[in-house]
């Protein structure tokens, strides 16, 4: 793809779409450009009823494809997997706390339910996925893996969700703790931008 193309951002999270854009900036990238969906009115209220990220994904792209039927449009849905949970709380990540959660919450919930557990066993991991929608309709799909572990308190002010909590493999704080360009260059969302990123800028894709 040798012109600039325009992906419009399928969520109404502040922060997605700012480490999203610092991820694609720090890629150098300069054939994509995202923009928010409140650029075409703002991403419409969804319900994700979806029993995996991907499912989520696609529902968030379709609404606001529907919306803007001739542009690009992407969606993230993010899973935190906690392997001493049996994976929880995996595709329930946003609302693990309840339907009222927020990352307070959710943290405190998640902090409880590993109190008992070693530090050994509390690895973890973020999975985001990104489905891409092109104006023609054509369904693209990204994965991205953050690999971890679950701190035994909340440690941090930037970034987050989870971050407080999640302590990146080969770190030895939690993502809240670093810089934000250490997480958009390494993070589940970073990983799955880049790999957009080279399937749209690559001249023999897409
Ligand atoms: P969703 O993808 O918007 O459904 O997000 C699922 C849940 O994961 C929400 O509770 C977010 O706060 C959390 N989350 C998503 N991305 C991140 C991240 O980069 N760091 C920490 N938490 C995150």
């Amino acid at each position: 793809m040798s012109h600039s193309v325009v992906i419009y951002l399928a969520t109404n999270n502040a922060h997605k779409v700012g480490e999203i854009m610092l991820s694609l900036e720090l890629l150098g990238v300069e054939c994509i450009r995202f923009e928010s969906a409140a650029a075409i009115g703002g991403m419409p209220e969804v319900d994700e009823t979806g029993t995996t990220l991907l499912e989520n994904a696609r529902i968030k792209a379709k609404a606001l494809a529907s919306k803007a039927p001739d542009v690009w449009v992407c969606a993230d849905d993010t899973g935190l997997f906690v392997d001493a949970l049996g994976g929880a709380p995996g595709v329930h990540t946003a609302r693990y706390a309840g339907v009222n959660a927020d990352s307070r919450s959710n943290n405190d919930k998640l902090l409880a339910a590993l109190a008992s557990v070693p530090v050994n066993m509390r690895t973890a991991r973020f999975v985001c996925c990104l489905c891409l929608i092109s104006p023609e309709g054509r369904e693209y799909v990204f994965e991205g893996v953050f690999n971890g572990c679950i701190a035994s308190n909340c440690a941090g002010g930037a970034g987050f969700g989870y971050d407080p909590v999640f302590i990146p493999e080969g770190h030895d704080c939690s993502v809240a703790e670093l810089d934000e360009s250490v997480k958009n260059r390494i993070s589940h969302r970073a990983l799955a931008v880049k790999k957009l990123v080279e399937s749209l800028c690559d001249p023999n894709a897409a």
